[in-house]
């Protein structure tokens, strides 16, 4: 089975052919990513108006690229998927309307793939990692920590109340003058910093469920910040550090209590996956390879360019659900929220 698969919910225009063999195993066949980055730079954050025209210049060359790359034409294609959301709803609406056309025009079944399940979903393209599994899925949009039971059959167990870890990052950099996006450049900063200089909160440590906020946090930073502005390359080296370690221990607390709450309904989780572009920080790498290692889980974690946003991810969700007959029809909606326990349970046979 070979889907072709389309992401537009933020800020990269992507497209991916991924082939599905009968026993489940997965195979990227081209995977183009053109990532928006200098066009949201100089704002700081991504711009959902400049997003959604980029991606209507770029989505058709994006795609074009897929195609020749794994040599095949719309014909040779047994699905098209696209992320239908959640996301910002102009760059939603024109990856979805253009896999409409594309199955429309050449008769081929559309998965409309939620982008949450598609990142939940890459360790079984990576690694084949079985159900169920713990996710923890950090980006610049969502923080949630969840149990994967099977396609479309999530339990969550946690998630953030305010900003998500990537944004607390990207907000920690922007009020700091380093660069978009702010994780890597604070990531930088925070390994010649003191983390024990500024004595920052640690939000929801110790609460039962597996929640997150971290605007509380920001602001901390920001008073920080004032008291001893004008700040020298020092002070933003140690705020940094001293932010990432926060971020380090609330991650460690979040995420015991979450395996916890697995533990509690689904017995000992055989792996901890994680997706999404903060996992490519160290510091919160080694954190996730210790909670793994403290309830005897295996730590997946597929390589960072699967782990932020790309194509392959939603057509390898898209495969999952066909191969289990779960298509959608023409008019299906895109949709800006869409909880991933909104997603339909896959029939079991
Ligand atoms: O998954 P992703 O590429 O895009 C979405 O947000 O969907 O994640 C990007 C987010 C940004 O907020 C970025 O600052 C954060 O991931 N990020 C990092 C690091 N690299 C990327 N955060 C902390 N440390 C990093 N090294
Ligand atoms: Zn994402």
């Amino acid at each position: 089975m070979v889907i072709l698969g389309i992401e537009t919910t933020c800020d990269e225009t992507a497209a991916a052919l991924v082939e599905r063999t009968e026993d489940g195993h997965g195979r990227i066949l081209s995977n183009i990513v053109l990532s928006q980055v200098a066009e949201h730079a100089e704002f700081g954050g991504v711009v959902p108006e400049i997003a959604a025209r980029a991606h209507v210049e770029a989505l058709d060359h994006v795609i074009a690229k897929a195609m020749a790359e794994a040599k095949l034409s719309f014909d040779a294609l047994d699905g098209v998927a696209a992320a239908a959301g959640p996301g910002l709803i102009g760059g939603v609406i024109v990856g979805l309307t253009t896999a409409k056309a594309i199955a429309l025009t050449h008769d081929k079944p559309l998965i409309a793939v939620n982008h949450l399940e598609a990142h939940a979903l890459t360790a079984r393209l990576t690694d084949a990692t079985p159900f169920p599994y713990c996710l923890f899925l950090a980006s610049g949009g969502h923080t949630q920590i969840l149990a994967v039971r099977g396609v479309g059959d999530y339990l969550r167990f946690g998630g953030t109340v305010d900003d998500a870890i990537g944004e607390a990052f990207d907000k920690t950099a922007k009020l700091l003058g380093l660069g978009y996006p702010g994780g890597p450049q604070v990531e930088k900063e925070a390994v010649r910093g003191d983390a024990k200089r500024f004595a920052l909160p640690r939000p929801m440590a110790g609460r039962h469920n597996a929640d997150f906020s971290l605007s509380g946090l920001k602001t901390a930073l920001r008073l920080e910040a004032e008291k001893i502005a004008p700040l020298s390359d020092q002070d933003v080296a140690d705020l940094c550090a001293s932010f990432q370690q926060a971020v380090v221990d609330v991650v460690m607390d979040r995420l015991r209590a979450g395996l916890r709450m697995f533990r509690e309904r689904l017995g000992t989780p055989k792996a901890l996956v994680c997706a999404g572009g903060v996992a490519a920080n160290q510091a919160i790498r080694k954190v996730l390879h210790r909670v793994a290692f403290e309830v005897g889980a295996d730590l997946v974690a597929p390589p960072p360019a699967l782990c932020t946003d790309n194509g392959a991810m939603i057509a390898w969700a898209g495969a999952e659900r066909l191969a289990l007959g779960l298509t959608d029809p023409l008019d299906v909606a895109p949709r800006a929220r869409w909880p991933l326990s909104e997603v339909a349970k896959a029939a079991r046979s």
